[in-house]
């Protein structure tokens, strides 16, 4: 139980360093939690738990339908991986490259081992010649049920983005710092609820299979999605809040990244304010990209 509560403080810390100030819990999950820290007040009173066993928790609760997860007694986070793989292309143009890419990461037992039944590893998706690669965090529900990163509703939002910016999604490369899912613990019939961040274990493990998609596709620029990613891309402990970077040209491996707000920050938080600075980051990345940008883009409002 210690690991799902440490899971669920770990994603609300998270939540709350992207500027998020409200997240959604069902009646019944919120008394679920509840009742979580009033028994580990009775049975481990030195706990830093329980030190509010009777107060609602510290989080801002708007009711949603969703249904909470029945959860089993561990959260499966994959800590203890082998060292990262050692990737090496074949010769070929691009696409044979790729292709043994795809192959490789598809049999890669550390990652099948985090598969569960009926789900799929994930690769980048797009052109293999793009000038700009947008890199988000981790596969969820849906990427992993069609193999593919950003198919869900943040995927939708970034298409959108991609097509403000007078691009489609086919014109760019879309990858994830991760390959899998990472794992959360599954209802009573075996469905996986909700998301966590990978670890920075996780991450390492994944990263030269997201080096190897760079050293391929060989963008001008690099656009990571959200802090996960940022922190993926920089090194664990770069920064504290997403807020000191976003925004501003980093350097990832002689390319230049711009960081800025993952899409599903944008779902979470509709304020025109945070619209407005994730289109600027945009603006930036098609001024560095040399894309054309009319008025209209210039003073355009993200979903407006
Ligand atoms: N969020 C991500 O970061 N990546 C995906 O592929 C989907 C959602």
């Amino acid at each position: 139980m210690r690991q799902v509560l440490t899971a669920l403080t770990d994603e609300l810390k998270r939540l709350k360093a992207e500027g998020v100030a409200a997240v959604s819990v069902t009646p019944e999950a919120l008394a679920g939690l509840q009742r979580v820290v009033r028994a580990r007040a009775i049975a481990q009173p030195s706990d830093d738990v329980s030190a509010t066993p009777a107060e609602p928790l510290p989080v801002p609760v708007k009711t949603s339908n969703v249904a909470p997860p029945a959860v089993s007694p561990t959260v499966p986070v994959a800590d203890k991986l082998p060292s990262p793989p050692q990737v090496r292309l074949p010769e070929g143009d691009k696409q044979t490259k790729w292709d043994a890419l795809l192959e490789t990461v598809r049999q890669d037992p550390v990652c099948r081992a985090q598969l569960r039944p009926g789900k799929q590893v994930v690769l980048g998706v797009g052109d293999l010649n793009a000038r700009i690669m947008f890199v988000g965090e981790a596969p969820g529900a849906e990427e992993e049920v069609q193999g593919e990163p950003f198919v869900g509703p943040a995927g939708q939002l970034l298409t959108r983005m991609i097509a403000a910016m007078g691009l489609s999604r086919e014109e760019v490369y879309i990858g994830n710092i991760m390959n899998w899912r990472p794992q959360m613990p599954v209802n009573a019939d075996g469905v996986q609820f909700g998301n966590r961040p990978p670890t920075p274990e996780e991450m390492a493990y994944c990263l030269p299979y997201l080096r190897a998609q760079i050293e391929i596709v060989d963008p001008g620029l690099i656009v990571a999605l959200g802090a996960t990613a940022a922190h993926g891309l920089l090194g664990a402990g770069t920064f504290k809040a997403l807020g000191e970077v976003r925004g501003s040209w980093r350097d990832f491996s002689g390319r230049p990244l711009m960081i800025t707000y993952h899409p599903s920050y944008i779902l979470r938080n509709q304020s025109n304010r945070s619209k407005r600075m994730i289109w600027e980051d945009l603006l930036k990345v098609m001024e560095r990209a040399g894309l054309p940008i009319s008025d209209k883009q210039r003073g355009f409002f993200l979903g407006k």
